[in-house]
C-alpha cells in the first residue's frame, strides 16, 4: 500500500513538472524611443528566476527591444508611450552566447513589420544585456568552480524557453489565450531554442519560423561532429583550390609562430598559436568566408615579408573571427547544447572526434608543423577545443569549469521527441543543404520527426542566408506560410 501511494505521489510530481507553470516575469522598466526608419523601439528589462525550480530564489534580468513602425504625427500627442497590441514575433538569435543587434539594424525588422507583426528581440539569458555571463561575474559567485558550473548549467535552451514564457505572460496579460500566443523566429541556435519551445511549452506558440535551425534532435555531440567534419574537410579543399598560394602562406605564418616559441602576443590579450590560427576556418560556412580568411592570411604574410614580424594591424583582423572573450557561453556551453537529458556527456566531442580521425596535424601534442612539406595545413570549422582555455584571456581562468561541464552526466531534457511527433504548431523552416554548422541530413531527420513542418531547401545559400540573402529567405518562408496547398 505504501509503495502504491508513493508511486501515485511521484506520478503527481512528474505531472506537475511536465506542465511546469511559469510565473509571469516582472517588468522592471520600459522606455520607448523613435529611431530613423522611423521606428518605435521599446527597451524592456524583466526580472525572472535564475532557476525555475526555485522561483523564490535568486533572480536575473532579461533584456529585449520591441519594435513597431512609427508615423511622425502632425500634432505631437500629449502623452506618448502607448503599448502596441500587434501580434508579437520573437526573434531568437544564434550562438549560443550572442545578444541581439538593434532592431533598426536587423534583417528581419522591415519584413516582419510589413507583414503586420511587432518584433521582440529578446537577449537569451546570459547574453547581450540579459545578466551577461563573464569571467568576472562568475568569480563573484560564492562556492568556487562548482557554483560556476551550477550557474552555467542553467544557461541552456530549456531555461531560455521558460524565460520566453515568463516574458510572454508579462507582455500579453489581459489578452485572450489565443491572442496571447506568439510567433517565434529562430536563426541557427535560436532554432534549437525553438525546438525546445515546441517540446516544452507549445501552448505559448502560434507559429515558428526557422532559418538553419532544424536542430539535430536525438543526436549526441559526438555524432554531430562526425557528421560535420567531412563537410569542413571539403571546404578546406575548395579553399585551397581557390587560393593555392595560401598553402605556402599559411605554412609561412605557422613557421613564424613556431620560431617565436609557439606563441605571439595578440593586441587584445591572449596569444596566437598555430592551433588558434587554424580555427579561423570557422568562417568557411558563410558567404564570403573564404575571402575573409584569405585577407587575414594575406595581412599576416605581407607583414612577415615586409618586416619579419607581425604588426598590430596584421593581427587585429584575426581577433575578430572568434569573440570567445566577449561571448564566453559560445565556447563554454557550445557542446552542452547537444546534451539531451541524463547520460549525454559532451566530453570535448570536437577534440575527440578530430583526434580519432587524425584530421589536423596541429592538434597532436608537441607537433611541429613548420617542417617543410607541400601538404596544406587544414582549418577547423565551428569547433571548440580545450586549448581555447589556454589562449583566450577570458577563458583561461575557466579551464577547470569547462572541464567539469564537459563531464556533466545529468543534464536536463531540452527536447521531447514524443511531443514533437504530435506537434500542432505550424513550423516553416529554411534548411541549407551545404550548411557547415547544422548538418543537413540531421536537419532532414528532425523535419521528418516534427509533425507539420514545411521546409524550403536550397544549396545556393549558406548558413548566414538571413543576413546575406534576406529578401529571398524571408520571401520563401512567408510563401510557405501563406501558400494554401490543401
Ligand atoms: C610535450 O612536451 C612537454 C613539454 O616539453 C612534455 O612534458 C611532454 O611529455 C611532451 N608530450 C609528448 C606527447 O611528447
Ligand atoms: C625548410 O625550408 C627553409 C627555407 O627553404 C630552410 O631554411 C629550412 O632549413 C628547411 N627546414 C627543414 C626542416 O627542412
Ligand atoms: C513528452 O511529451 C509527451 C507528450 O506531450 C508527454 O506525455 C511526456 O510526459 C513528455 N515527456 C517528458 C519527459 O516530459
Amino acid at each position: 500500500m505504501v509503495s502504491r501511494l508513493s508511486v501515485l505521489f511521484s506520478l503527481a510530481v512528474a505531472a506537475v513538472a511536465a506542465a511546469q507553470d511559469i510565473p509571469a516575469a516582472e517588468i522592471i522598466s520600459r522606455r520607448s524611443h523613435i529611431v530613423p526608419g522611423p521606428l518605435r523601439v521599446t527597451e524592456l528589462f524583466f526580472r525572472v528566476p535564475l532557476d525555475y525550480n526555485d522561483p523564490e530564489g535568486e533572480t536575473i534580468e532579461l533584456f529585449g527591444r520591441s519594435v513597431t513602425g512609427y508615423e511622425v504625427p502632425i500634432v505631437p500627442p500629449e502623452e506618448e508611450e502607448e503599448v502596441s497590441d500587434l501580434p508579437y514575433m520573437v526573434y531568437l538569435e544564434g550562438g549560443p552566447g550572442f545578444g541581439n543587434r538593434e532592431p533598426q539594424n536587423h534583417p528581419l525588422t522591415s519584413t516582419a513589420l510589413e507583414r503586420g507583426y511587432q518584433v521582440l528581440y529578446l537577449d537569451h539569458r546570459g547574453t547581450g544585456y540579459s545578466t551577461p555571463v563573464s569571467t568576472n561575474m562568475l568569480n563573484q559567485l560564492e562556492g568556487g568552480e562548482d557554483a560556476q558550473v551550477e550557474y552555467l548549467r542553467l544557461m541552456r535552451q530549456d531555461n531560455t524557453v521558460r524565460d520566453c514564457e515568463a516574458v510572454r505572460k508579462a507582455l500579453t496579460s489581459g489578452m485572450s489565450e489565443n491572442q496571447a500566443k506568439w510567433s517565434i523566429f529562430g536563426q541557427s541556435y535560436g532554432g534549437f531554442v525553438s525546438l525546445s519551445y515546441l517540446s516544452l511549452h507549445p501552448e505559448g506558440l502560434r507559429e515558428v519560423f526557422l532559418t538553419g535551425g532544424l536542430a539535430p534532435v536525438g543526436r549526441s555531440a559526438q555524432e554531430v561532429y562526425e557528421a560535420l567534419y567531412p563537410r569542413v574537410m571539403k571546404r578546406n579543399e575548395a579553399y585551397y583550390r581557390k587560393f593555392p598560394e595560401d598553402i605556402q602562406n599559411v605554412r609561412q605564418v605557422a613557421r613564424h609562430i613556431e620560431s617565436q616559441g609557439g606563441s605571439v602576443d595578440l593586441p587584445a590579450g591572449g596569444s596566437l598559436t598555430v592551433p588558434r590560427l587554424m580555427t579561423i576556418g570557422i568562417d568557411f560556412g558563410g558567404a564570403g568566408g573564404f575571402d575573409y580568411v584569405h585577407t587575414t592570411i594575406k595581412n599576416l604574410k605581407t607583414s612577415l615579408d615586409q618586416f619579419g614580424f607581425l604588426t598590430r594591424a596584421s593581427l587585429v583582423p584575426l581577433e575578430t573571427f572568434t569573440t570567445f572573450d566577449t561571448n564566453i557561453i559560445y565556447a563554454i556551453l557550445h557542446e552542452a547544447i547537444y546534451c539531451n537529458g541524463p547520460n549525454d556527456v559532451s566530453n570535448w566531442a570536437s577534440d575527440r572526434v578530430a583526434k580519432n580521425l587524425n584530421l589536423f596535424s596541429w592538434l597532436s601534442p608537441n607537433s611541429s608543423v613548420a617542417a617543410n612539406s607541400s601538404e596544406p595545413l587544414l582549418f577547423a570549422g565551428e569547433n571548440i577545443f580545450p586549448f581555447f582555455f589556454d589562449t583566450y584571456p577570458e577563458l583561461i581562468p575557466l579551464k577547470g569549469v569547462a572541464n567539469k561541464l564537459a563531464a556533466v552526466d545529468d543534464w536536463t531534457y531540452i527536447y521531447n521527441q514524443t511531443q514533437l511527433a504530435r506537434n500542432e504548431v505550424p513550423v516553416y523552416a529554411a534548411s541549407y543543404i551545404d550548411d557547415l554548422y547544422v548538418d543537413y541530413e540531421f536537419a532532414k531527420d528532425t523535419a521528418n520527426l516534427l509533425r507539420g513542418v514545411r521546409t524550403w531547401e536550397t544549396n545556393a545559400i549558406y548558413h548566414s542566408g538571413l543576413r546575406t540573402n534576406t529578401a529571398e529567405v524571408l520571401g520563401a518562408l512567408f510563401n510557405l506560410r501563406n501558400n494554401v496547398i490543401d
